[in-house]
């Protein structure tokens, strides 16, 4: 409900935004202002300003601003209707009730809403009559039952351009309100006779969250143009602000706390009539910003499942852009990519939920999402373009409007490209060269000086182990995880392997596979277990021979690591001892000692 200007400009000028925010903030009046600790991000000297005079408070650390109803809206989490609700009691002020202007509008639309309840009903009586034969049979072909065709409310308009007009029309019915409700479509030359707008085809009603119709897609039966046709904007109807599906995914959604977003109808009924009720779509167009707030009423991360093909892909590139400058601590969006040339449609008709279950598991966080497009657009080969990377990656940053998200973006970017950039390399000759005192570190005989250099067929023996054994997981997730693989194909699938197995646990190797095959992993995993494996590594081996192996490998893998840390420890211990530096530096040593002398039984 919209409130008349007058009454809001009456409500500011009784508040006095000082004693409101005070409530909230501890303030000082400093001048004609008064100061504070901004209440929207974390901060320890006041950059929080607020005054009467103006009306308006102003954080210059954040940005945030506004008047006391958006300070109260902000502040407690409220939309506008509530917060002027809650203010209006405070200065003693009665809420307006609706102008006739806005009672005549709320009538109409009621009216509206009516009509197209009646134009639904209508299309389902015709989709079961001997015209709708044809439909049913496309529908039925497609894989739908009778159950889902009436959950989702299925259709047919016949082909004749008159029949909706001549079954609809009627006492309380006007052509002007079929054409508002955009049933029936005006000539432009104004004298002619409104026609149907939806001839032959199956008709997919369109509900607002509350399930009332709102509006239609209907898909033509086989090829043509347009694919679907859609309603117009309406009164009733607003693309970029309503869900396909959302009245029938909110419960699944709230049950599961999971909510899907695909891009077609069928799709989300595909996945419905699979026991996945959490999925919605756009109608049509990119996701909106009103769209992901939407979702966000029903799940923390919605997950994306766009099609895996360039259209779908930048379908998915836009939302994330859309949703960067609106995400909050614990709201964000997931990105999961379906195979190559399937829709979650003949996904789930080839391997039912199990395979869509498959696909969600692997989704990207919005971070991972955003790193992987802007590591893999450009090269990195050069100092410059190394730059450009963590220039684009500070710019996007930068529109997340939430300082603390923000700041932990920043935080993990940084570490990310430091990874990317410096990663920890194997030591070659001389790995210190400190101060004097330490010049003669380490000493020649020492386990340090030998060189080890990057080692490739580990890092294949170790992920095939992996592969096989993925109960294994838990003896190698840590250093695995800290590891960085010198091949940049098989590092790629050492990251893939740790998401997955993270986010589902007790995969087993089968299913694994599968996922890194979704994961566009193919052909890097089917050239690893091509090559010619070490015993432990293969499939077959037994369970205890593939941990021995895989340990082995893996403490081989992070030996310059741990030289590198004994380094660091002894440079510690020059500077200042403690005991602690002598426990830390001596558990090194040991580990190092169990790596190099392990026995070398095995053909690693
Ligand atoms: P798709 O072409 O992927 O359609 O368009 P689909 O839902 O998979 O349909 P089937 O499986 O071919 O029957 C995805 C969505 O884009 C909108 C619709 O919302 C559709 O569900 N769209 C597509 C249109 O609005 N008009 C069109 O002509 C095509
Ligand atoms: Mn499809």
């Amino acid at each position: 409900m919209s409130f008349p200007p007058r009454f809001l400009e009456e409500l500011r000028s009784r508040l006095s935004i000082t004693e409101v925010v005070g409530r909230k903030v501890k303030l000082t009046r400093k001048g004609r202002e008064q100061w504070g600790c901004c209440p929207f991000h974390n901060e320890k000297t006041p950059s929080f300003s607020v005054s009467d005079e103006k009306g308006f408070y102003h954080c210059f650390g954040c940005g945030a601003h506004g008047d006391v109803i958006g300070f109260t809206m902000r502040a407690g989490g409220l939309p506008f209707p509530e917060a002027v609700e809650r203010l209006a009691g405070e200065a003693g002020m009665e809420v307006p009730k609706a102008s006739p202007e806005e009672r005549e509008q709320a009538k109409r639309e009621a009216s509206l809403y009516e009509v197209m309840e009646l134009a639904c009903k209508h299309f389902e009586t015709h989709l079961r009559s001997p015209q709708g034969r044809e439909a049913l049979a496309y529908l039925k072909g497609r894989g739908l039952t009778d159950e889902t065709i009436a959950r989702f409310r299925l259709g047919y308009a016949p082909e004749d351009r008159n029949e909706l007009k001549v079954a609809l029309l009627g006492e309380t019915i006007t052509k002007e309100m079929l054409v508002e409700a955009g049933l029936l479509i005006q000539p432009e030359d104004g004298g002619r006779e409104p026609y149907g707008r939806f001839r032959g085809r199956v008709m997919f009603p369109i509900t607002d969250k509350r399930g009332r119709v709102v509006a239609f897609g209907g898909r033509i039966m086989g090829a043509g143009e347009p694919k679907y046709l859609n309603s117009p904007e309406t009164p009733l109807f607003h693309k970029g602000r309503q869900l396909y599906a959302l009245a029938q995914a909110r419960e699944g959604a709230r049950a599961t706390g999971r909510l899907i977003a695909v891009e077609g109808y069928m799709d989300v009924i595909a996945l419905h009539q699979a026991g996945l009720d959490q999925a919605v779509a756009p109608l049509g167009t990119a996701l909106t910003e009103a769209q992901i707030e939407e979702m966000w009423r029903l799940a923390p991360e919605p997950i994306l499942c766009f099609d895996g093909d360039s259209a779908g892909q930048r379908a998915a590139g836009r939302a994330l852009e859309r949703a960067l400058p609106m995400l909050k601590p614990g709201l964000s969006l997931r990105f999961a990519t379906l195979p190559e040339g399937e829709d979650p449609d003949t996904l789930v008709a080839k391997q039912g939920a199990k395979g869509m279950e498959a696909v969600l598991a692997g989704a990207h966080s919005l971070l991972e999402r955003l790193w992987i497009t802007e590591t893999q657009s450009h090269p990195i080969d050069t100092p410059e373009r190394r730059a450009a990377l963590e220039k684009r990656l500070e710019e996007q940053t930068r529109q997340i409007q939430d300082q603390q998200v923000q700041y932990h973006y920043r935080g993990d970017i940084r570490a990310r490209l430091r990874n990317l950039f410096f990663p920890p390399r194997p030591q070659r000759g001389k790995p210190f060269k400190g101060k004097d005192n330490f010049s003669q570190f380490p000493p020649r005989s020492s386990p340090l000086a030998q060189p080890s250099a990057p080692e490739p067929k580990l890092e294949r023996l170790l992920l095939a182990c992996l592969i096989s054994h993925p109960d294994l997981i838990d003896e190698a997730a840590e250093s695995l995880g800290h590891l960085t693989f010198s091949d940049p194909a098989l590092d790629r699938l050492r990251q893939e392997v740790l998401n997955l197995l993270a986010q589902s646990p007790g995969l087993d190797s089968d299913a694994l596979r599968h996922h890194l095959e979704a994961h566009g992993c193919k052909d890097a995993v089917d050239s690893l277990l091509r090559t010619t494996l070490a015993r432990f590594a293969k499939a077959d081996a037994g369970r205890d021979e593939a941990k021995k192996g895989m340990l082995h490998a893996l403490g081989r893998l992070r030996r310059p690591e741990i030289v590198q840390a004994i380094v660091e420890a002894e440079r510690r211990l020059g500077e200042q001892a403690s005991d602690e530096t002598w426990e830390a530096l001596k558990t090194l040593q040991d580990e190092l000692n169990t790596i190099d002398h392990v026995d070398d039984d095995e053909d690693v």
